[in-house]
């Protein structure tokens, strides 16, 4: 038994659980995830699984991203990114939905699975309609050699390294990472991407890294410090709009997973059709507010949100003003295009779902209920 805990403590490397740990190895994971991929001086993105089958990308009609949880959220981020840079159609759904609704596939679509574990069973029944339709199946899985890795015609690993934590977070920015070297290299190869707007792009993104490192060092403290005065909410919004509207999605589910706190997650627009009736002085609204990215709207929906009182945690860009003289709390993270802040942005929103529920005192790597791999219906 003591062998068995001091093992597990040198595993943890000297971190209270395996979830911290994790969440501060993503500079490293998302690093590891482009390396050999982001040829940066050379000014190419080298990924053999779409190389080998750029025109099955090229001729898509469409692409379907599947996935469950956390990796759906991914998707739905991949949406943005693929539709907006390779102008491919994108639709994103859940596994479950997908396998059991008679969809319509064709040979000229494209299916793109994205599993930290590889072996959800929805996602593998889909998976396997998908290919009997005469889809083209593509993965993108962190567990190498798992069952949906093997299915799929091709794919891309993320080498996020072992994820031990139920609730995922550093193999969710390692998938966002994936998706976006994907998106940037079909959109360079159909010409909807031009040469220099990808130069700089992925000159940004190989500098993410750095950029995560810099807003761990930054929010550790702070986001622990607003933990504490979260510690007996019983509900949380989580709100962004466009690429951090599912960063918000995810912002939630973080918390629900292993605190136990009721979070729902918004596009922030929907405000006004629903969530605003939930809104007074006991509602903490969590609003991913980066500079790039609609950011007057959300300054009009945070004077709505203080109108009636609710308790506002920004994400904001570094020396922000607008949002920040309204927010109660104010997370700050450096600024960067559009499409890479849900990456910068779920960090602290990581560290914050963490401390607030280790001062509530839950098992934050072991969440009650919920498994790692779920590999039943
Ligand atoms: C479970 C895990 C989640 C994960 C989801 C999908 O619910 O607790 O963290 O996002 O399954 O898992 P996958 O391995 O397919 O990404």
């Amino acid at each position: 038994q003591e062998l068995k805990l001091s093992l597990e403590q040198i595993e943890k490397g000297g971190y209270e659980h395996f979830m911290l740990k994790e969440i501060f190895e993503q500079p490293k994971s998302i690093h590891d995830t482009m390396r050999g991929r982001l040829l940066l001086d050379e000014g190419i993105i080298k990924m053999a699984g779409i190389w080998d089958h750029l025109e099955r990308f090229k001729n898509a009609n469409r692409i379907i991203i599947i996935a469950c949880g956390t990796s759906w959220h991914a998707g739905l981020i991949g949406e943005y990114l693929i539709e907006e840079y390779a102008r491919i159609p994108v639709e994103v759904e859940y596994a479950s939905e997908f396998r059991y609704r008679n969809p319509i596939i064709t040979d000229k679509d494209v299916v793109i699975a994205i599993s930290q574990s590889g072996e959800t069973a929805d996602t593998m029944a889909a998976l396997k309609l998908a290919k009997e339709r005469g889809a083209f199946i593509y993965g993108i899985c962190n567990v190498v050699d798992s069952s949906i890795a093997r299915i799929t015609d091709a794919g891309s690993y993320t080498h996020a390294g072992p994820e031990i934590g139920v609730a995922s977070t550093k193999a969710f920015t390692a998938q966002l990472t994936i998706l976006t070297l994907i998106a940037f290299k079909l959109g360079k190869h159909n010409g909807n991407l031009g040469n220099a707007e990808f130069m700089s792009l992925i000159a940004e993104l190989d500098a993410l890294p750095k950029k995560i490192e810099e807003v761990l060092s930054t929010t550790h403290e702070l986001t622990q410090n607003i933990a504490k005065d979260f510690i007996n909410t019983t509900n949380f919004l989580y709100l962004g709009r466009g690429y951090n509207y599912p960063a918000a999605l995810e912002g939630a589910l973080k918390l629900k997973e292993i605190s136990y706190i009721h979070a729902e997650g918004y596009p922030a627009a929907e405000m006004k059709h629903g969530p605003i009736a939930l809104i007074d002085e006991n509602m903490p609204i969590v609003i991913i507010a980066p500079k790039k990215g609609h950011y007057d709207k959300i300054v009009s929906n945070v004077q709505e949100i203080k109108a009636r009182k609710g308790k506002v945690i920004a994400v904001v860009n570094k020396g922000d003003k607008q949002v920040s003289a309204m927010a109660d709390y104010v997370i700050e993270i450096p600024e960067t295009s559009e499409c890479f802040s849900p990456i910068v942005a779920s960090v602290p929103l990581q560290l914050l779902a963490y401390y607030i529920a280790v001062y509530r005192g839950a098992n934050v790597d072991q969440p009650r209920n919920l498994a790692k791999s779920v590999t039943v219906e």
